[in-house]
């Protein structure tokens, strides 16, 4: 069964309440045929689903933006891109042995930034579609001064492989990824077979992928992908020791208003 939160540490940043759509509570999921598996990796090799991050649906990814010079932002085609030394810095951060987290889809970005203001020691990666809000966290990267902190509007999934070393990251955060409800929009959903070899490549042995939800039966497909995979233990409540305190997401915020539940779980790379 998976795991409900008591309610954590209240934001601390210029937190504003927005509304949420209180959504959809039909998601519907089955385990994987053996044709629905090979369907998912043929889908992930030919870049189906991809938001954003593929260089044929946006073109300019090869570049970086004007606005992102010389600032802690970078895009896996971007990373030669010599008007800026945006690649040449990112490269030596990972190639330090500074501990590594990632968000994928960071919204806003309040857990993001808390984060990264908790743990100057570390290094954070955070991965956000949306353009807008990428360049709003630039903006608040930039104001809180913190220096331990690099943004991505690509799509995670198209970047990850090409950027991250393999064994790199310490903790992914996962955190109320979208559940794309309708059947012809499924392709767009994070979580496939795929996806979590992944993360099994790119999580050192020993670290973690925090994942949250407050769509209970989306927790519970994640919790069927991730704990079939032979590099993954079962999901473990105490891997939230290793979180420690947090600041909420905006999601989350919302749901501890509205008193909705929400799922944690953890999982750890053998
Ligand atoms: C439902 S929102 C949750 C945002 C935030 N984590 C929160 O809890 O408030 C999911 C976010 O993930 C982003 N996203 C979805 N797929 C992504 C991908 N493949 N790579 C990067 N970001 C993605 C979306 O743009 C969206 O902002």
């Amino acid at each position: 069964m998976s795991m409900q939160e008591s309610p954590p540490a209240q934001p601390i940043f210029d937190y504003e309440a927005s509304v949420f759509s209180a959504g959809r509570m039909d998601f519907a999921w089955e385990e994987l045929s053996e044709e629905d598996r090979r369907q998912a990796y043929a889908d992930w090799e030919a870049g189906k689903g991809l938001i954003g991050g593929n260089p044929h649906v946006r073109p300019g990814s090869a570049y970086l933006p004007e606005w992102g010079l010389n600032l802690p932002f970078f895009r896996a085609l971007a990373l030669d891109d010599l008007r800026g030394d945006n690649g040449a810095r990112l490269r030596a951060e990972l190639a330090s042995d500074r501990a590594l987290e990632v968000e994928i889809g960071f919204g806003r970005g309040d857990f993001l930034l808390d984060r990264a203001r908790r743990h100057p020691e570390k290094l954070l990666i955070g991965y956000e579609t949306k353009t807008k809000a990428t360049r709003l966290m630039l903006q608040r990267v930039e104001r809180y001064q913190v220096n331990n902190l690099w943004l991505s509007n690509d799509d995670a999934r198209f970047n990850i492989p090409i950027v991250l070393p393999d064994q790199r990251v310490s903790l992914f955060h996962i955190l109320f990824p979208d559940p794309w409800w309708k059947s012809q929009h499924r392709i767009k959903r994070l979580f496939s077979p795929p996806f979590v070899d992944l993360l099994a490549a790119k999580l050192r042995p020993g670290g973690i992928l925090y994942f949250k939800s407050d769509v209970q039966e989306y927790g519970e497909m994640v919790r069927y992908l991730v704990e079939q995979h032979p590099a993954f233990l079962p999901h473990d409540p105490a891997g939230s020791d290793e979180i420690g305190d947090f600041a909420l997401t905006h999601r989350e915020a919302w749901c501890l208003k509205h008193n909705r539940p929400v799922y944690a779980f953890y999982f750890r790379r053998r």
